[in-house]
C-alpha cells in the first residue's frame, strides 16, 4: 500500500495502490477549483519523493521548468508508490502585508523577505518610496526533512545541514529573481528575517548547539554576503542581510517585529507575541525588554487534533452559543471537514460557558465529545485529547508572558497592548482567546498586527545600520525553563479560567 507524506505539515496515511489523489487530499484540505477537470491548476502539487509520470494535462498547464521542478495537477494523480507532495495550497494563507511604510528615503530597489519554517515571502520595494512593487510566495522546501524545527535540526546534524541550506537558497533564489525582474531599477539590498534556526541553516552555520540545552547560537551576528556569494545571479551584486537573532530560539523575525510595532519606543510596556508552534514572546519598552521562546506545540495550526486543518473551505473556523447549542461557522459555507485553530479556540470557549467543558479541560461527557456540527454535517467534534493539546499550547504561552511581564517587574495587567503577529493572531477571536486564559487581556488591548517579521524586513531595507544594536542591548533573551517558578506557572496556566 502506498504511504503518502504531505508537506509542509508532515500528515502521512496509506492509500490503496492506484488510489486518485483526489479522493483523497479533499479530506486533508485541499480544494479542486475547476472540480478536478485539469483547468485551474488549483490542485498544483510539487513531487519532492517519489515518481509521479507526466500527463498531457500537466504538459498543457505547467511551462517545462515546472514540470522539472515536479509540479503536477493533483488532479489528474494516482498514488503507484510511496510519494512526498508539497501542497501549493498552503500557500493562500501567507501574509504578505504591502500597507505603506514611511521610510528613510534611498535609491533604487530593495528585497525585503520572510524566512519562516512553513512559508516564505519576498517583496521588492521602491527604496525611494517604500511602495511595494511586487511579492511572490512559496513553501519552505525544507518541510519535506521535517515540518517542525527540531526535527530539522536532526537531519541537519546527521549529514543534512548542506542539503538544508541549498534548498533555502535555491527557493528564496528563485523569488529573489521573480520579484526582482518586475523592475528595472536594480536590487542594492535584500534583508532576510527568521528563526534562529532558519538562520543558522541559510547562512551555514553549525547547527549543533541549537540541538541541546541551552539551545545558544553558534552566531547571532549580523550576517552579510553579496548575491554572488548564494548563487543569485540576478542579483549578484546586491548585499543580502540575514538580520541577527536576539538569542536561543528567539530570531531577526523577533527583531524584525520589534521594530514594525516600535515596541522599542513605547514610554509604557507592551508585549508581542507570535502564537506558532515555537511561540515567540517579547515583553517590556523603551527602557528595556526581555524576550523567550516557549514550545506551544501545533495545536494553533490546527495540526495535532483529531479532525485538524488549516483554514481551508470545509474548516470550521468560529464557534457560537445559539439556544443553549453550539453553531459552527463552516469557511465556504458547505459541510465541515475538520476545524482550524480559530475554531478550536471557539468552541473550547463555547465549551466552557456552557458547561460542557470544564475548567480543569476534562469534558463532561467524553463520549461524546465536544461536537461542532451535527451528524448530518459530518459530525465534526473534539475529543478529550484535542482539548489537552489545546491546553498545552495555551498554558505555554500564558506562563512566558507572566514569567517575562514579572522579570521585567511588571503584573500581565501592567501591559497595555498585546501585539499579535502571524496569520493566526490575525484570525483569532481575541473574546475567545480570552475566555480561555491564552491572552488574560481585555479585547481592546490585544492589536493583530499583521505579519510584523516582514514588516521589519521591510523598514530594515534603508536602516543606517541593520545590525540594530540598540534594539539587541535593549532586549535580553530569558530561557523561561532557567525561571524556578516556570514548571508552576505552566501548570497552573493549562487550567481554564472560571
Ligand atoms: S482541480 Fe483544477 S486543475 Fe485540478
Amino acid at each position: 500500500m502506498p504511504r503518502l507524506t504531505l508537506h509542509p505539515s508532515g500528515t502521512s496515511f496509506d492509500l490503496p495502490a492506484g488510489a486518485p489523489l483526489q479522493d483523497h487530499l479533499f479530506a486533508h484540505g485541499v480544494e479542486f477549483p475547476c472540480g478536478g477537470k485539469g483547468r485551474c491548476r488549483g490542485c498544483r502539487v510539487r513531487v519532492v519523493t517519489g515518481q509521479v509520470p507526466v500527463t498531457e494535462d500537466d504538459r498543457r498547464v505547467f511551462p517545462a521548468h515546472e514540470l522539472d521542478a515536479g509540479w503536477r495537477l493533483s488532479c489528474r494523480c494516482t498514488a503507484e508508490s510511496d510519494l512526498g507532495l508539497e501542497l501549493a495550497q498552503w500557500t493562500a494563507s501567507i501574509l504578505s502585508d504591502d500597507r505603506a511604510l514611511e521610510l528613510p528615503a534611498r535609491t533604487g530597489t530593495g528585497i525585503a523577505i520572510d524566512l519562516g519554517s512553513t512559508t516564505l515571502v519576498a517583496q521588492a520595494i521602491d527604496r525611494s518610496t517604500g511602495a511595494v512593487l511586487g511579492v511572490r510566495t512559496a513553501l519552505n522546501p525544507q518541510a519535506q526533512h521535517g515540518a517542525d524545527l527540531m526535527t530539522r535540526v536532526d537531519f541537519a546534524r546527521n549529514g543534512g545541514a548542506d542539503r538544508l541550506r541549498d534548498l533555502i537558497r535555491n527557493e528564496l533564489g528563485r523569488l529573489v529573481t521573480e520579484v526582482a525582474a518586475m523592475t528595472s531599477v536594480p536590487v542594492q539590498r535584500i534583508t532576510v528575517v527568521g528563526n534562529t534556526v532558519m538562520h543558522h541553516l541559510f547562512c551555514g552555520l553549525d547547527i549543533l548547539p541549537l540541538a541541546f540545552h541551552p539551545f545558544e547560537p553558534t552566531d547571532d551576528g549580523l550576517k552579510t554576503f553579496r548575491g554572488s556569494d548564494l548563487g543569485w545571479s540576478s542579483v549578484a551584486g546586491a548585499e543580502v542581510l540575514f538580520l541577527p537573532c536576539l538569542g536561543g530560539f528567539v530570531g531577526s523575525d523577533i527583531l524584525a517585529g520589534i521594530l514594525a510595532t516600535g515596541l522599542h519606543r513605547r514610554d509604557t510596556p507592551a508585549a508581542l507575541v507570535d502564537l506558532g508552534t515555537n511561540g515567540e514572546i517579547v515583553v517590556g519598552s523603551a527602557k528595556g525588554m526581555r524576550c523567550a521562546s516557549t514550545a506551544a506545540g501545533p495545536a494553533f495550526e490546527g495540526a495535532s487534533i483529531s479532525c485538524g486543518m488549516r483554514a481551508a473551505t470545509g474548516a470550521v473556523a468560529g464557534v457560537e452559543i445559539s439556544d443553549g447549542a453550539l453553531r459552527a461557522t463552516v469557511l465556504g459555507g458547505g459541510a465541515a471537514r475538520g476545524v482550524c485553530g480559530s475554531g478550536l479556540v471557539d468552541a473550547v470557549a463555547a465549551g466552557l460557558e456552557l458547561g460542557w467543558v470544564r475548567g480543569n479541560g476534562r469534558l463532561a461527557d467524553p463520549a461524546r465529545g465536544l461536537p461542532l456540527t451535527d451528524v448530518a454535517n459530518s459530525g465534526v467534534k473534539l475529543v478529550q485529547k484535542d482539548v489537552r493539546e489545546l491546553q498545552l499550547a495555551k498554558g505555554a504561552i500564558a506562563a512566558g508572558i507572566s514569567i517575562l511581564a514579572a522579570q521585567q517587574g511588571l503584573a500581565v495587567e501592567d501591559l497595555e497592548r498585546i501585539h499579535l503577529a502571524g496569520a493566526f493572531g490575525n484570525y483569532i477571536n481575541r473574546t475567545a482567546a480570552h475566555r480561555i486564559g491564552l491572552l488574560p487581556f481585555p479585547a481592546e488591548r490585544v492589536v493583530p498586527s499583521g505579519n510584523t517579521a516582514l514588516l521589519g524586513a521591510r523598514l530594515a531595507l534603508n536602516a543606517d545600520d541593520p545590525g540594530f544594536p540598540e534594539i539587541r542591548a535593549l532586549c535580553q533573551h530569558f530561557a523561561l525553563k532557567s525561571d524556578p517558578g516556570f514548571e508552576d506557572s505552566y501548570v497552573d496556566q493549562m487550567a481554564f479560567p472560571a
